[in-house]
């Protein structure tokens, strides 16, 4: 009996402190967060399906009877009774092994629950369920009114435990700060730090990609950090690859750390403390080193819809330089804001963005090498008819610091910024492309010169090809993307020995979309 009691204790405990939570709009069943989206445009299967990615999910893959009844149930409470779209195409009449579901993990082989006489290759390579009965049946994909279930990710499930944390492993194609973000969103989670080798074996048996991000990563100083800030104290590094790229990667083989750049879509693992922060409003603060990619949200998802709980606020640190934050793409709803300060106190912002002034969205830079980001969500009664969004770079203020060769994501300037350049004068940067694969972007600010006489000239350093001539006033007309296969440029500032003007402001960062 006493034990019965202590054991039912534990569940409820367990059961309280590990929040499960779909996006709002979104119902848990098994494990599962689905929608239901109502035929979109009334044009078919496929624009249904965009339109799920587009909300950051995918058309619902079902793999056990229990799953198959739950989606039934669900879809008869919220009056849905006709047809549901779910996520299956199939090939060849009468062969489930043909059939292919949506989340490309395999085919309906094991589990499926057809109408006799399906999948019917003559009535189409879509399939619809019928709520009442469960069975599924073959359709044509461009069969309008049809209603698709919609599955996205839960957040914040603990189905991964080990000691204290909760581990959720991230499947596919995400560069390291794209996974950074998502995990972030994760009950304030990062990327996995590991601090044993039994944590590592752990990790190790979560995975089959050949290769998966950890937080692991080495500064331009050569120092190793993990992302969530925590020690230090244990490694399993591949020693024969140490100078290879700043992310650490870990290997399905054996375990080991691999060096490698930080651009290639690869799987992840995210960790969180296994606490109720998954519950609070915000999960304390983020802090971040060096450069890099901070978002709410990416895939297109508003972050008034998403309610994952982000970090209350993110402190970068810039060592050794002057820390700067530039927005690559921002729209806030008339209730949130971002404050920008110039050290992590509380001191007076240096910037406070609001759907107002968003258009002004230029670089802003720190007085010292710290930058503190707070984000003031919307709390109640939120526009949840748009999409809203931003994504910020924060890297090095270089200023006008000329002849500089420059390695990483950051903010130059002409002489003198935002004050009058000087006449007769000549200054050259040299870029290294900071990412291995992506095309480098070059967004001005701000840029005022002599129309026709004092030029920013940008080349290929490695082929010498002029890119861009600019003079005179660029407007908003100011983003430059250069091809991937440009690894270097050379930024060459001229003036002549009459008139001057105010000059120019660039940040430059990765390309992403
Ligand atoms: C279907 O999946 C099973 C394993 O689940 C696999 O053995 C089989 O080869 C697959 N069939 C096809 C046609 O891909
Ligand atoms: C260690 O790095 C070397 C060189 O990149 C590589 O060939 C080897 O496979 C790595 N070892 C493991 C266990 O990943
Ligand atoms: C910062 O500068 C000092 C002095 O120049 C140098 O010793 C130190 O290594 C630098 N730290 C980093 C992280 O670059
Ligand atoms: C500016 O300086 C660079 C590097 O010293 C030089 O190659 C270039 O010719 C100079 N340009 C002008 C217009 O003086
Ligand atoms: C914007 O810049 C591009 C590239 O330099 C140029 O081709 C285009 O004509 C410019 N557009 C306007 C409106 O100035």
């Amino acid at each position: 009996m006493c034990k019965i009691l202590v054991l039912l204790l534990f569940s409820f405990c367990f059961f309280v402190t590990n929040a499960i939570v779909c996006r709002e709009g979104y119902t848990l069943v098994n494990n599962k967060c689905i929608a239901f989206l109502p035929p979109y445009h009334n044009s078919g299967y496929y624009t249904s399906y965009d339109q799920c990615n587009d909300l950051g999910g995918n058309a619902v893959s079902i793999r056990t009877a229990i799953d198959n009844t739950a989606i039934a149930k669900l879809a008869i409470n919220k009056g849905y009774l006709d047809k549901i779209w779910i996520g299956l195409e199939c090939w060849e009449d009468n062969n489930p092994d043909d059939c292919i579901w949506a989340d490309q993990q395999g085919n309906a082989s094991r589990y499926n629950n057809f109408q006799p006489g399906n999948p019917q290759i003559d009535n189409g390579k879509c399939v619809y369920m019928i709520p009442s009965t469960g069975k599924w049946v073959s359709e044509d994909c461009f069969s309008s009114s049809i209603t698709i279930a919609c599955e996205t990710d839960i957040i914040g499930a603990c189905t991964h435990k080990f000691g204290d944390y909760c581990y959720h492993p991230i499947i596919g194609r995400m560069n390291h700060d794209e996974a950074l973000n998502i995990c972030e969103q994760m009950c304030g989670g990062s990327l996995v730090s590991i601090h044993s080798p039994e944590e590592n074996a752990y990790i190790h048996a979560l995975f089959n990609d050949p290769s998966i991000y950890i937080g692991a990563k080495m500064s331009n100083s050569a120092r190793n950090y993990w992302s969530d800030g925590t020690n230090w104290n244990y490694d399993n590094i591949n020693f024969s690859n140490i100078n290879d790229g700043q992310c650490y990667t870990m290997s399905r083989d054996d375990g080991k750390w691999n060096s490698r750049g930080c651009e290639e879509y690869l799987s992840s693992v995210c960790k969180w403390k296994a606490s109720s922060e998954c519950q609070a409003t915000c999960t304390g603060p983020k802090y971040r080193e060096e450069t890099g990619l901070i978002t709410l949200l990416t895939h297109q998802l508003s972050y008034i819809q998403y309610r994952g709980v982000p970090p209350c606020y993110y402190v970068l640190h810039v060592p050794n330089g002057s820390a700067a934050i530039w927005f690559d793409s921002i729209r806030l709803d008339s209730k949130s804001s971002i404050e920008v300060y110039s050290d992590t106190g509380n001191s007076t912002p240096i910037a406070v963005i609001t759907s107002e002034n968003e258009y002004s969205k230029g670089s802003i830079t720190s007085s010292g090498e710290f930058i503190k980001l707070v984000f003031n969500q919307c709390k109640d009664n939120c526009d949840v008819t748009r999409l809203y969004w931003w994504t910020a770079h924060f890297g090095m203020n270089y200023g006008a610091r000329c002849g500089e060769v420059l390695y990483t994501n950051g903010v130059i300037t002409s002489q003198n910024y935002p004050n009058n350049y000087p006449n007769n004068y000549n200054c050259t940067y040299y870029i290294q492309n900071p990412s291995g694969t992506r095309p480098m972007q070059i967004h001005f600010d701000h840029f005022e010169t002599e129309e026709n006489h004092d030029f920013v000239n940008i080349y290929n350093q490695q082929s010498g090809v002029l890119y861009y001539s600019l003079s005179g006033n660029l407007y908003s007309n100011a983003t430059y993307i250069l091809d991937a296969l440009c690894q270097s440029v050379r930024i060459e500032f001229t003036t002549d020995g009459r008139n001057t003007f105010s000059g120019w402001s660039a940040s430059f960062n990765p390309w992403y979309y």
